[in-house]
């Protein structure tokens, strides 16, 4: 009998089944070819192809939108072509994956951008952190207010995205809206100071999201989309005056959805806003809740087992045990992940964690 029977049932999101509820949080590993997946991703993916779901990185679905060196896209062909070898990989070893849609707002540096200025809701630059370019560590630009011909854009902007991911072979797509990035931007009131209709009222800082997620379900149907928010975490100079009013109105907003789910970060990576968004979150919508943030397998077990959530998705717990769910199972214990590694753009620290009895070449 495993440790963690509730982790290793498995669950219905939307259309597709997961085998069990270790799922794996989008992380962005740095490792595209310029911005196009390739062969090395495709084995840091497939290496963990028993998670219930893969998730994957941040994935920009417009050009110009990136935030990171070396973080993919999805919006070409030779994206789609990247992409598949991925999807293709991890398909082989049973697998499921969704794909992050995702456009970076401003965090989208001019440097690695063709020198094209950020947008977001308002003119408000990022100040508590600064952007690795080529040129080593910059300050944030400020970004160019979104005109409404730009909304609109963006709004196509996902929707062809979706329709390279679902090229690509994905299983579905995670609509990214959290961490500060263009969406969790226009979300909260911290950093939206807009009058028009996508700024003011919740409903008015929701309407951009929303606009997405219509366009996108339209592409892949609702039971192969997910979405993630964060409206606790101040990365990135976020903040929100009434971060679980944001929650309850999204929560009753996503009922309609029939998401496959709604993937929640309930705290701060910098821990300077608290407060409880699962609770409120879990009173009020129907469908699958994903939670994440500093989890350990005991407390997901217990989450779930209590009914406190659906899944619980692992970040650096996945960085580090490609074979999470089978060590759990066996309560073999985890490696433990090297942050140096994190970003380094190779194979080190990123495929070459050990699988139990394997022995280490280091
Ligand atoms: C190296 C790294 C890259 C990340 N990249 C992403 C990303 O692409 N998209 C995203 O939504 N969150 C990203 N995150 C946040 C993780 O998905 C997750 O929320 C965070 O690691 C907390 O979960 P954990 O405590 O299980 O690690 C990243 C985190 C790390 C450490």
């Amino acid at each position: 009998m495993s440790h963690y029977p509730h982790l290793m049932q498995s669950l219905q999101l939307g259309d597709i089944t997961a085998e069990n509820r270790v799922l794996m949080a989008p992380l962005t590993r740095t490792r595209a070819s310029g911005d196009i997946a390739n062969e090395l991703m495709a084995e840091h993916y497939a290496q963990r192809a028993s998670s219930g779901l893969l998730i994957a990185e941040a994935t920009a679905v417009m050009a110009n939108c990136a935030a990171f060196l070396n973080g993919p896209g999805i919006y070409s062909p030779e994206h789609v072509d990247g992409w598949k070898k991925v999807t293709d990989a991890v398909h082989a070893k049973g697998g499921k994956i969704f794909l992050q849609i995702w456009h970076g707002g401003r965090a989208c540096h001019p440097d690695l951008n063709n020198g094209v200025t950020p947008v977001a809701a308002s003119p408000l630059a990022i100040t508590n952190d600064e952007v690795h370019t080529s040129d080593g560590k910059k300050a944030y630009t400020v970004p160019n207010a979104l005109t409404s011909d730009g909304i609109a854009e963006i709004v196509a902007g996902f929707k062809q995205g979706a329709v390279y991911a679902k090229q690509a072979g994905f299983d579905g797509v995670e609509v990214h809206a959290a961490n500060g990035y263009l969406l969790d931007n226009f979300l909260r009131d911290g950093s939206n100071q807009r009058d028009d209709r996508y700024g003011g009222s919740v409903e008015n800082r929701a309407r951009l999201l929303f606009e997405v997620l219509d366009a996108v379900v339209d592409v892949w149907g609702a039971g192969r989309v997910g979405v993630r928010t964060s409206p606790l975490n101040s990365f990135n100079s976020m903040h929100d005056s009434d971060p679980i009013g944001l929650t309850k109105y999204l929560a009753e907003r996503f009922n309609d959805y029939h998401l496959a789910y709604w993937h929640l970060m309930r705290s701060d990576f910098l821990q300077q806003q608290t407060g409880d968004v699962i609770s409120p979150a879990r009173a009020l919508y129907r469908g699958n809740l994903i939670a994440n943030m500093g989890y350990t397998a005991d407390e997901a077990e217990e989450a779930i087992a209590s009914g406190k959530v659906d899944a619980v998705a692992f970040g650096v717990p996945y960085i580090a045990n490609p074979d999470l769910v089978e060590r759990l199972a066996s309560n073999t214990p985890l490696n433990s992940a090297d942050p140096d590694t994190f970003y380094l753009g190779e194979a080190k620290g990123y495929t070459d964690y050990p699988f139990i009895n394997q022995t280490v070449d280091q």
